[in-house]
């Protein structure tokens, strides 16, 4: 292991930013997910996060940044983006988003200046850009000087880091260090919005800010990506339009199954799918479940009696809430893929509202490749 989790200490921001200056990458907290930051501006730095992922150059970055006024001009004098190519509406659009959510977990998808580096945007003619609230995002972004770019902490398609030990696990190999900020507080991704040809605002990746609290603060609905069928991975050197909507991301090296119904109203035609399934496992193997509520013990004895094998439960939210969830939710995966459970299963979301459909789509995808060979959920 190469890599050193470092206490925020004045020097080891210090030490760092100089390290980002250099053009070398590293571990950065934020409320959503840990981030893999590097230099906006150095070519370098931006090939060593795609190398040190395994990600495909067509995949664009989230640029970081902590502006002072929280205005546009602040973006343009970063040369981040290209005013001339905001109309009106979309900038009283931003300016209202903006002065609500950032510093926040909301991403824009912006008309990129001509000198973003094209390894950032894949290719496109746009520029994702975010603010993080984290203390320290803040103060390593404004320490190293310069916007960094930062996909989350994780190898391609794996699940997002939420602590800087999770960091270690997935990256402690390709990096030198980890700047330690505890926990992250909302545990998934930020949300992703972007304009259409036509002008219209829409979610590209639910996250961290509601699809409601989008809409009450512009006091209009919104599209959002997770009614449509995501896309599987299109041909190599095509830009994507977001990574995000690949079918299989936020993944678990294990086999992950979504039941067809919540496990106290499985019908006995859902449970013999189920036992179907298993029938190649081995009984003496245990099942992991994840579970997002309800009674840990009533649940684990009722999934043993369906399915005769030993099971190891997780809840994350006894009492079903869904903030507390989605904060535990990428752990709680980590754990079950490291335990010694040999396939992993859980409950169909209960909840789409909220931070719910953020849970459901990154449930969705984890289980992705799985689902391709059941007929479960
Ligand atoms: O919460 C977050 O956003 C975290 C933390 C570290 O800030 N970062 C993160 O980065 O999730 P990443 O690289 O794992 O995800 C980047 C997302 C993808 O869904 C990508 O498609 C979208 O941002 N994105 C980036 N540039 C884009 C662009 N020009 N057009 C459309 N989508 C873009
Ligand atoms: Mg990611």
């Amino acid at each position: 292991m190469r890599a050193q989790v470092l206490s925020p200490t004045p020097d080891h921001l210090a030490l760092a930013a100089h390290a980002l200056q250099r053009g070398e990458i590293g571990g950065m907290p934020t409320e959503t997910v840990y981030g893999l930051a590097g230099s906006c501006r150095s070519e370098q730095a931006l090939s060593r996060i795609f190398s040190a992922k395994q990600r495909p150059t067509t995949d664009p970055l989230i640029v970081h940044v902590n502006l002072l006024q929280r205005t546009l001009g602040e973006l343009s004098d970063l040369k981040l983006i290209e005013l001339t190519q905001i109309s009106n509406t979309q900038r009283a659009d931003l300016e209202r988003l903006i002065d609500r959510f950032w510093p926040g977990p909301l991403t824009f998808v912006l008309p990129k200046h001509s000198e973003v580096h094209p390894l950032i945007t894949g290719g496109l003619e746009t520029v994702a850009i975010r603010m993080p609230r984290h203390p320290i995002a803040r103060q390593l972004i404004t320490a190293a000087g310069v916007p960094l770019a930062a996909p989350s902490a994780n190898r391609f398609g794996r699940i997002s880091p939420t602590t800087a030990e999770a960091v270690l696990e997935e990256l402690g190999m390709e990096i030198d260090w980890i700047l330690q900020g505890g926990p992250s507080d909302i545990g998934l991704e930020s949300t992703v919005l972007a304009w259409t040809e036509a002008g219209e605002l829409e979610v590209l990746r639910p996250g961290g800010i509601s699809q409601e609290e989008i809409q009450s603060c512009l006091g209009r609905p919104i599209p959002s990506l997770f009614q449509k069928k995501p896309p599987s991975l299109g041909p190599q050197n095509q830009a994507l339009p977001s990574p995000g909507m690949l079918e299989s991301h936020y993944a678990p090296a294990k086999p992950f199954y979504v039941l067809p119904a919540a496990l106290l109203s499985m019908k006995e035609s859902e449970r013999q799918e189920l036992r179907t399934l298993l029938s190649q496992t081995p009984r003496e193997e245990t099942l992991g479940l994840l579970l997002f509520q309800g009674d840990t013990a009533l649940l684990t004895s009722v999934f043993e009696k369906i399915t005769g094998h030993p099971v190891l439960a997780r809840n994350l939210s006894i009492r079903g809430d869904t903030e507390e969830a989605a904060r535990l939710l990428y752990a709680e995966m980590r754990f079950l893929d490291t335990s010694s459970a040999s396939l992993l299963f859980t409950e169909p979301p209960a909840h789409l509202d909220g931070l719910g459909s953020a849970i459901a789509d990154r449930l969705k995808r984890a289980t992705a490749k799985a689902a391709r060979n059941s007929k479960l959920w």
